[in-house]
């Protein structure tokens, strides 16, 4: 059994991933800010014989942060598995961005990421274990259009936690890379682009949850969309602006900036 703590838990992947761990046998901490979801939660895993609890708090405020990682520490002990899942990002033209928009992208999903890790660490490095997890995306690929910011902000993830994962190796710390691509959550429900190969957050919590358990490097889902990312990845510029640029302009429609 390990202390689990998510961010983001209160819907979409980062919920569907703590029942699962949950369900697994572990001691799950959900975080998020919306308490009273939270507290349903935690209330339902309770009943149903499993171990849980809430913690509320906003990922932007590292402080925040901090207070409910020592909380749960306080009641359960290290925390062994870390998962920044918490994150935000709708499609949106860079045309139009807004600085506070992209801003506050980049302090949910990366600085909300380097605040838990930065949580965590103390304890991990003090007793040479312990598991970060950061939820990245396919998107942080490559730049993709209408998602700049997202893309962005989800390729500096990426770089972060490689770094960690070679840095911390010999510390006795294993980091691991989720990239998911489309997951049926209220993010994904905001928006109506074509989301090719979508599967339901259940299922990505046990493709992630199976992950985890092998402590892979990179969690990289569903099949099809990470194949073919992985291929985009691989194109000349010239090529993946024409490619991608067509399905941008598709994105966009007409009239559109
Ligand atoms: N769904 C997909 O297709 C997809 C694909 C690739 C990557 N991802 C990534 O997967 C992660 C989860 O996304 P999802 O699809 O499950 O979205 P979601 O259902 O909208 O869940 C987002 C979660 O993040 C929390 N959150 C947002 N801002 C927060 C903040 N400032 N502080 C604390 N918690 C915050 C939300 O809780 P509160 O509002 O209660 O705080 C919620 O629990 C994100 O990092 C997303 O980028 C999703």
């Amino acid at each position: 059994m390990q202390n689990v703590f998510i961010t983001g838990a209160s819907t979409g992947i980062g919920l569907a991933l703590a029942r699962e761990l949950a369900r697994r046998g572990h001691r799950v901490a959900l975080a998020a800010r919306r308490t009273e979801l939270l507290d349903a939660e935690v209330a339902a895993l309770t009943a149903a014989g499993l171990t849980a609890l809430s913690v509320t708090c906003d990922v932007a405020d590292a402080a925040a942060v901090e207070a409910a990682v020592r909380r749960v520490e306080a009641l359960w002990g290290p925390i062994d598995l870390a998962i920044a899942n918490a994150g935000l990002g709708d499609p949106s033209p860079i045309a139009v961005m807004t600085l506070a928009d992209a801003q506050h992208i980049m302090q949910v999903n990366f600085m909300g990421m380097l605040h838990l890790f930065a949580a965590v660490r103390p304890t991990m490095l003090a007793r040479k274990s312990g598991h970060f997890v950061g939820v990245a995306s396919l998107a942080g690929f490559r730049g993709l259009p209408m998602s700049g910011a997202y893309s962005a902000s989800k390729a500096a993830m990426q770089a972060f936690l490689e770094s960690a994962r070679v840095e911390l190796r010999d510390q006795g710390i294993a980091v691991t890379t989720v990239n998911p691509g489309f997951v049926k959550t209220p993010l994904t429900d905001r928006n109506t682009v074509s989301k090719p190969f979508m599967i339901s957050a259940e299922r990505a919590a046990v493709i992630v949850a199976d992950g985890l358990e092998r402590r892979k490097r990179e969690v990289n889902f569903p099949e099809p969309t990470a194949t073919a990312m992985r291929a985009l990845r691989l194109l000349p510029n010239w090529l993946f602006d024409a490619l991608v640029g067509a399905g941008a302009k598709q994105l966009m429609g007409p009239g559109k900036p």
